[in-house]
């Protein structure tokens, strides 16, 4: 038989539905001991069920690839081995139907203890923390929600346990067995949040149950200050780009106002960063990719510039090799509405390409408009095919987003790629014409 693979759908499916199983085993078992539930048919078929399950959870293990940091476990010897050395007992304790096995003898004086053995099923808590551990490690959710997840998860369990001992330890039964757990998880709750309003109190309920209420207490409050210190740090850290954002922004409106900067202006700085949230979540992509190695940046560039390759028709057919080229040397760049991205007569160093928004091609005094630019096009060649200046200014109409691709790489890649060098100077050509024409030149 094949192994069945750690990622695959069905293992993340079965893992879910184990999960699960063990929430419900928690919750019933504590509340079987309890409640005596021991002849109960409901909690017996619940019992046989759990048996099942959990023993093809055990066989499944030994027959599912495992992940160990970055390494696999692929072939079932290492698989058992890592399994046996680690989970394994704490699975088979849980698997054992003590229920079942001390039946008989439950009504016989030293039956009523054998009952706790029941407790082993908990130990399935323990090998479910690897599920927990690979949805914090999923990259689908936010860790810091995932982490406020488990942290509610973990006071559920460990409320419903306390309030389980509460009821056993006082004895404290109400007319049905829902009163008698409300009052408990209410004992349990106000005893955990230092709250302690007072109203049900070990007073009265024996050593035992005040022994019980110190030790709740002492946990509790622990317990209740790791929980705020926890859940305000996580709070905080949901978004931690937008919180640095939020701060980045605040300092730099406090140095545009400090330094008096005309209203006006300041507005489109502000504007500006709010462009660049929208569209980038405030990051500079040049900056994320500094960090990595050449050819994860070469795979990750062309994923992040994949719409400018489908939408220059420049682009379109080229070789692999070609695009690859351009595309780790293109430098993503936004221009503001009204912003001049080339003027006309000035020496020029760079080409752009439009990735989004529009762009005016006009003449020097901007009294004509040679034509209006969009996303696909480009601008800017004429002064780097023939080393001349600017012949027209480019203004951006809206905000854009460009990829500017600096002379020297120009100029190497047209020597490399003569189809290329080509076409643009064609293109070149006619846009020159047009404008000498309309300027009467
Ligand atoms: P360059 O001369 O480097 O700078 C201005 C750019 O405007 C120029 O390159 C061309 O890319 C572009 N341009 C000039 N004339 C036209 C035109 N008639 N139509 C479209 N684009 C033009």
């Amino acid at each position: 038989m094949q192994m069945i693979e750690y990622e695959s759908r069905f293992k993340t499916v079965w893992e879910a539905f184990i999960l699960l199983l063990t929430i419900a085993v928690t919750l019933v078992t504590p509340i079987s001991i309890i409640f005596n539930l021991t002849f109960d048919t409901g909690f017996l078929i619940f019992d046989l069920i759990v048996t099942f399950f959990f023993l093809i959870d055990i066989l499944l293990t030994f027959n599912t690839t495992l992940k160990i940091g970055r390494h696999y476990l692929k072939d079932r010897k290492s698989v058992a081995k890592h399994y046996l050395k680690r989970w394994f007992i704490f699975d088979a304790l849980a698997t054992i139907p003590f229920h079942i096995i001390f039946l008989g003898i439950e009504t016989l004086a030293l039956g009523r203890f054998l009952r706790f053995f029941r407790l082993a099923r908990l130990f399935k808590l323990l090998s479910s923390t690897k599920t927990l551990a690979k949805v914090r490690e999923s990259k689908i959710f936010n860790p810091s929600i995932v982490r406020l997840m488990l942290l509610i998860f973990w006071i559920l369990i460990a409320s419903h346990l306390i309030a389980c001992g509460w009821i056993f330890i006082t004895g404290d039964f109400q007319a049905t067995l829902t009163d008698t757990y409300i009052k408990a998880y209410y004992w349990t709750i106000t005893t955990v949040t230092t709250i302690g309003y007072g109203d049900i109190s070990p007073a009265g309920m024996g050593n035992l149950a005040i022994i019980y209420t110190i030790i709740i207490e002492i946990i509790g409050a622990g317990m209740y200050g790791f929980i705020i210190g926890n859940i305000a740090n996580l709070i905080a850290n949901i978004d931690v780009a937008k919180s640095q954002y939020r701060e980045k922004m605040e300092k730099i409106s406090t140095f545009l106002k400090y330094r008096n900067v005309p209203v006006p202006l300041q507005k489109r700085i502000n504007d500006y960063y709010d462009y660049l949230w929208e569209n980038r979540r405030g990051y500079d992509e040049s900056a994320v990719m500094e960090d990595l190695p050449i050819s994860l940046k070469t795979t990750v560039s062309l994923y992040l510039n994949k719409d400018i390759i489908e939408k220059v028709p420049l682009f379109k057919g080229a070789s692999q090799a070609f695009i690859r080229e351009i595309i780790m040397n293109l430098k993503p760049v936004i221009f503001t509405p009204g912003d001049y991205i080339v003027r006309a007569g000035e020496i020029g160093d760079e080409m752009y390409f439009i990735s989004h928004g529009s762009v005016d091609v006009v003449s020097e005094d901007e009294s004509t408009v040679y034509a209006t630019l969009t996303a696909g096009n480009f601008f800017g060649e004429i002064a780097l095919l023939l080393s001349t200046e600017r012949t027209a200014t480019i203004k951006a109409r809206e905000y854009c987003d460009l990829y500017a691709l600096d002379k020297t790489t120009f100029d190497r890649i047209l020597s490399k790629y003569p189809d290329f060098a080509r076409d643009i100077e064609e293109l070149a050509e006619k846009r020159r014409a047009e404008t000498k024409t309309n300027n009467g030149k």
